[in-house]
């Protein structure tokens, strides 16, 4: 039975529920959220404390902004929760039954047999083709002009994307395959984003051109596969597509061609827009901090000497990884994060409700003054002394945590690590006249319009 059923059924008299704003009648809190989600959810957990409830239309959420409790949802209580009804319908039909969003047994064995392929070596191998297609990108930066570095940032992993999922299989088809996924983010953020939603099934223009994209790229994944199983030579490619083919479970079974289509999908989605996200706040972080742009830069300057930077310098380039640390809570591209109670269980006291949706914010937590000195600055150095192993679990969780943590954080963080030591050797990058930048929390928090930086050559 959908525990959203369940919800309406079961009697909450009598349960230890959190205090929280009562709303309006029917829409609750929906208003109050819809205008400034960020500011909305800190002012219920300002004003009701660490953990509060509220409803949003006719639905229960929970807002957590406790570490403790966090921690219970992500790690210690999981398999009391699955992910939100909300996560899932909004990606569904571009995910299928990917591993965000797939459960229990079945989600299990996909992450098993998917693990293999994100160990930190196989990971390493891609540390030439990010640096590639880095250099390609910025062979065609000239000093002085202005770029959209938002556009910039999501056309450079998405490259990275299509070529370390499918190699050099699609040489023809990769800018369409860009275009194709770059229209159903946004066809779905514009769904997520209306009051009202048409169904899918009508047949608007919006609709339709979804339908084209979604076939295309299925057809095209689905090609791949048989064309590679056909001449079995999967083995002998060496992307993630390949290494998702060749996984074998204990029992012998492999992904079948659906599972694949719908693992691609995934880490496709999951893995290029959040790390633009990243990546776009960097150079607005940067271009905002000159002392910390200078130590960065002292640091490239130093240590690489100008050679082209490669996974094992990383470990020589802590303030690098400081600097990533800070953009992840400062601006995490994952803000918000949501469960939905599918067993009863109790957190910090208070019973949650079956089918009650908790939710709980990177934002809200990274810029927590109990945990974090002076938290709306931005200040790597803060990471230098040891920080993240002394903070408590659930405070800071760019990645989320427990076993549902993202799949791709040695991946993403790789490639991010690549893409700033390139450019920052190179250019130093200032924000347009006015350019405006306004911190827009769709799926993931991005800079509304993208941010219009100027490129000033280093060298
Ligand atoms: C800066 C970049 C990234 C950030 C901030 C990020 C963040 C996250 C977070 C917070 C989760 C947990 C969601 C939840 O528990 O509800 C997650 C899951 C996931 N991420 Fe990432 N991610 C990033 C990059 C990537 C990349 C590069 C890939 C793939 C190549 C990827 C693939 C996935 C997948 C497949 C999951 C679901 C894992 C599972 O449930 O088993 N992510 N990510």
């Amino acid at each position: 039975m959908a525990s959203s059923t369940l919800a309406k059924k079961l009697p909450v008299r009598g349960k230890r529920l959190p205090p929280g704003p009562k709303g309006w009648p029917v829409v609750g809190m929906a208003l109050h959220l819809r205008r400034d989600p960020l500011a909305g959810i800190r002012q219920i957990a300002r004003d009701y404390g660490d953990i509060t409830r509220f409803h949003v239309l006719t639905r229960e959420r929970i807002l957590l902004n406790n570490p403790e409790a966090i921690n219970q949802v992500l790690v210690m209580q999981q398999n009391k929760f699955h992910k939100s009804e909300l996560t899932r319908r909004i990606t569904i039909r571009l995910l299928g039954q990917g591993l965000l969003i797939s459960e229990g047994e079945f989600w299990r064995r996909q992450r098993r047999l998917a693990q293999p392929a994100f160990h930190r070596n196989r990971v390493n191998d891609y540390a030439t083709t990010m640096l590639e297609l880095a250099n390609a990108h910025l062979g065609e930066w000239r000093d002085g002009e202005t770029r959209n570095i938002g556009h910039e940032m999501t056309g450079l992993t998405l490259d990275i994307a299509v070529r370390t999922l499918f190699g050099t299989t699609l040489p023809g088809e990769a800018k369409k395959v860009g275009e194709a996924v770059t229209y159903l983010m946004r066809y779905s953020l514009r769904r997520q984003r209306a009051p009202f939603r048409t169904p899918e099934t009508w047949p608007t223009p919006a609709n339709l051109r979804a339908n084209r994209e979604l076939a295309f790229i299925a057809s095209l994944v689905y090609r791949i596969i048989s064309e590679r199983q056909a001449a079995g030579d999967s083995a002998e490619h060496a992307d993630l597509l390949a290494l998702l083919m060749s996984a074998m479970d204990e029992d012998g079974t492999r992904m079948t061609p659906q599972q694949l289509h719908d693992e691609t999908m995934t880490l496709f989605l999951a893995g290029h827009e959040t790390t633009a996200q990243m990546l776009t706040w960097t150079w607005y972080a940067l271009s905002q901090n000159p002392a910390v742009e200078a130590r960065l830069h002292e640091e490239l300057d130093r240590v690489l000497a100008g050679s082209p930077v490669e996974a094992a310098d990383f470990a020589r380039l802590p303030y690098l990884q400081a600097v990533m640390n800070e953009v992840l809570r400062v601006f995490p591209p994952v803000y918000i994060m949501a469960r939905e109670v599918v067993e009863p269980c109790e957190i910090g006291g208070y019973d949650m409700p079956i089918g009650a949706t908790i939710m709980f914010s990177q934002w809200l937590m990274h810029r927590d003054p109990r945990y974090f000195d002076d938290p709306e600055t931005f200040r790597p150095e803060r990471w230098l002394d040891g920080l993240a192993d002394r903070l408590p679990a659930g405070v800071y969780f760019p990645f989320g945590d427990g076993p549902r943590r993202c799949i791709g954080q040695g991946f993403a963080l790789l490639e991010a690590a690549i893409v700033i030591a390139t450019v920052a050797q190179r250019f130093q990058l200032r924000l347009a006249s006015g350019t405006k930048v306004i911190p827009e929390p769709l799926v993931t928090l991005r800079p509304r319009n993208g941010i219009d930086m100027t490129l000033h050559s280093r060298n």
